[in-house]
């Protein structure tokens, strides 16, 4: 196989940051029809004053990354479920779906094109790809735009939390993130704006992330601004948050299979009230960015639950789960069929 010449960076210390890289790809939505698309090396977006995204936010977005595998390879993970996802928040935002295939196509392009920017296997580091998808053309009454862009990018990144894996302290937020009926079960860029005060607001007091609440009850567990939650319980059971205004998780989704087909851990999928959280032994975030990241305190306006299982490190559960999710995406497990796409 040939060879990729890789950039010359400290890999193993990257950090989770926005990073440019050499080529990117554009396609343009007109006339009600995709045209054909192109790579390019230009990181810049040129655009009208009045253009949708700018004034009502009708953008949608993708995060996933790509692996160079134990035996030299150059993979993505369920890429087909991040396309398939995509369409799907592009219908709720009135937005006109970019297609499965040429989805795929596109992002093979790209990462293969970047493949110099693909950390090493054994770093740490992986490419995270962004797909995303915005209102180009401009309009000033509430409705949607006509014209839309399609783009990816990707730039080499590190572990989203700093400190490795010290387990996270997370406080329940006063701010609600998504309402019923709302927009929180796409990946919208209007979920994350109107999170990040409560962001700023969490880690000036100290805190890692925010664990939202169901809008309506405010008695049961939602996810952070950028992941879904999972819990353990003393039985050795995997609980994880039910909801209609989450997320759903690629990670999530995948673990679960992984839980019950390779591990035998029994999953349990349900609300979860915040009212249960002391009784159970280990807590964890998942999500591309967030991987599979211990939690190792909740923190409810003075009342602390600690977690007794993840209190220096990950618990045991959390640890099998992170090995063997991240054993396939590295190519030492074998994944089930079709989660494992290779790029080079
Ligand atoms: N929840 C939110 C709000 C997210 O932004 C993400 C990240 O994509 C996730 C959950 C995890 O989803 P996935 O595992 O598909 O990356
Ligand atoms: C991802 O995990 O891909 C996300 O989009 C979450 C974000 C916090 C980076």
């Amino acid at each position: 196989m040939e060879m990729t010449h890789k950039k010359d960076l400290d890999w193993s210390n990257i950090g989770f940051g926005y990073r440019q890289t050499d080529w990117r790809y554009v396609a343009n939505y007109r006339n009600g029809a995709w045209d054909n698309g192109v790579m390019t090396t230009d990181p810049s977006v040129t655009l009208n004053e009045c253009a949708g995204i700018f004034q009502y936010c009708q953008e949608v977005f993708e995060g996933l990354k790509a692996y160079e595998t134990k035996d030299g390879h150059i993979v993505t993970f369920r890429p087909d479920q991040n396309a398939e996802r995509m369409m799907n928040s592009a219908t709720g935002l009135e937005m006109p779906p970019f297609p499965k295939e040429r989805f795929l196509e596109a992002l093979d392009q790209v990462v293969k094109l970047n493949a110099a920017w693909v950390p090493p296997y054994g770093s740490g580091a992986t490419l995270y790809v962004r797909p995303y998808m915005f209102a180009s053309s401009p309009v000033i009454g509430v409705k949607p735009a006509e014209e839309y862009q399609f783009r990816i990018l990707c730039t080499p990144v590190g572990p989203y939390f700093k400190g490795g894996v010290k387990p996270l302290t997370i406080c329940v937020s006063d701010f609600d993130r998504a309402a019923p009926h709302g927009t929180g079960h796409i990946k919208a860029g209007l979920n994350y704006a109107m999170s990040l005060h409560a962001y700023v607001d969490a880690h000036s007091r100290g805190y890692d992330e925010n664990m939202f609440l169901d809008a309506a009850t405010r008695t049961c567990v939602e996810e952070t601004g950028g992941a879904n939650f999972f819990f353990v319980t003393e039985a050795g059971t995997i609980v994880i948050p039910k909801s209609g205004s989450i997320l759903p998780s690629i990670t999530r989704r995948s673990m679960k299979v992984v839980a019950q087909e390779y591990l035998n851990i029994p999953v349990e999928e349900r609300p979860v009230k915040l009212a249960e959280l002391e009784q159970f032994v280990e807590c964890g975030l998942c999500g591309t960015a967030a991987v599979i990241s211990p939690v190792g305190k909740v923190v409810d306006h003075g009342r602390e639950i600690c977690f007794k299982n993840c209190q220096n490190a990950m618990g045991p559960v959390t640890e099998k789960l992170y090995r063997t999710l991240t054993g396939m995406q590295l190519g030492e497990i074998e994944a089930p069929e079709g989660w494992i796409r290779r790029i080079v």
